[in-house]
C-alpha cells in the first residue's frame, strides 16, 4: 500500500489515501490501448519536447518516453509518494529522458514561461474551470505544430463545457474529439475544423 494524495478533482473510485499500487494502475492509470495510442501519436508527430500533467505511476510517461529517440519528457505530479513509485519504474526500465517535477500544475505552469512543447498531455485534475485555466496558461508554451491532448473531456458537465471553450479559442484551428480524449492543433495554415471520431 502507498499513501497517495490526489492533487486534482480526485477519484470517483478511491475514498481514503492508502492505495494499492495495482488498484491505482487499474483505476487511475491509463488503459493499455490508450498507452499504445499515446506512444503512436508521439511517434507519428516525432514530438521532442513533451509535457505531461499528471504522472501518477507513469504509464503515460513510459509510452511518451519510448515514442522516439529524441523525446524529452517533463512530467508533473503533486504527490511525492506516487512519484517515488513512478521513479522506481523509470529506473527499472532504464528510461533516462524523463524529468520529474513534483509541483502542483498551477505552480509548474507559472514557472514555465518560455519553454515550448511539441506535445502536451493533460491527464489530471478533471475540473472544468481549472482545465480551462491550464489551457490558457499553456498558450504561451505552444507553437504552430503543437498538439494538446486532454483526457476525459466528457467526465463531467464542466469538463465538457471547458472543452467547448477550448475548441472555440481563436488560436485553435483543428480539434479532434475521440470521446475520451480531445486533441487540439494550432496550425495556422489549416482552416478551423472540428472532427468527432470514435475509437474502438
Ligand atoms: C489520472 S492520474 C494520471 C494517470 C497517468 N497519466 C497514467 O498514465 O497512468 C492523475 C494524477 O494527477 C495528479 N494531479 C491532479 N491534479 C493535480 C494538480 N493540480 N497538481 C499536481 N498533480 C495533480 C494526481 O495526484 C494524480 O496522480
Amino acid at each position: 500500500m502507498v499513501e497517495m494524495k490526489d492533487f486534482g478533482q480526485g477519484s470517483r473510485v478511491f475514498k481514503g489515501n492508502a492505495r494499492k499500487v495495482s488498484a491505482v494502475v487499474k483505476n487511475a492509470g491509463m488503459k493499455k490501448k490508450r498507452q499504445k495510442l499515446l506512444f503512436r501519436l508521439a511517434s507519428y508527430f516525432k514530438s521532442e519536447n513533451i509535457l505531461e500533467l499528471g504522472t501518477s505511476l507513469g504509464l503515460g510517461t513510459v509510452a511518451l518516453s519510448l515514442s522516439n529517440d529524441f523525446a524529452a519528457i517533463h512530467t508533473v505530479e503533486g504527490c511525492p509518494n506516487t512519484l517515488r513509485k513512478a521513479q522506481d519504474y523509470f529506473e527499472k526500465f532504464n528510461l533516462h529522458n524523463i524529468e520529474i517535477h513534483q509541483k502542483v500544475f498551477k505552480d509548474f505552469l507559472a514557472d514555465t514561461v518560455s519553454e515550448k512543447y511539441d506535445l502536451i498531455f493533460i491527464d489530471g485534475d478533471h475540473n472544468g474551470e481549472r482545465t480551462l485555466g491550464y489551457f490558457n496558461s499553456l498558450l504561451k508554451n505552444v507553437h504552430n505544430d503543437t498538439v494538446i491532448i486532454f483526457d476525459d473531456i466528457y467526465w463531467s458537465k464542466d469538463m465538457t463545457a471547458a472543452w467547448q471553450q477550448i475548441i472555440a479559442n481563436e488560436k485553435v484551428t483543428v480539434s479532434i474529439d475521440t470521446f475520451q480524449w480531445g486533441m487540439v492543433f494550432f496550425r495556422k495554415e489549416q482552416p478551423k475544423q472540428h472532427f468527432v471520431i470514435r475509437l474502438g
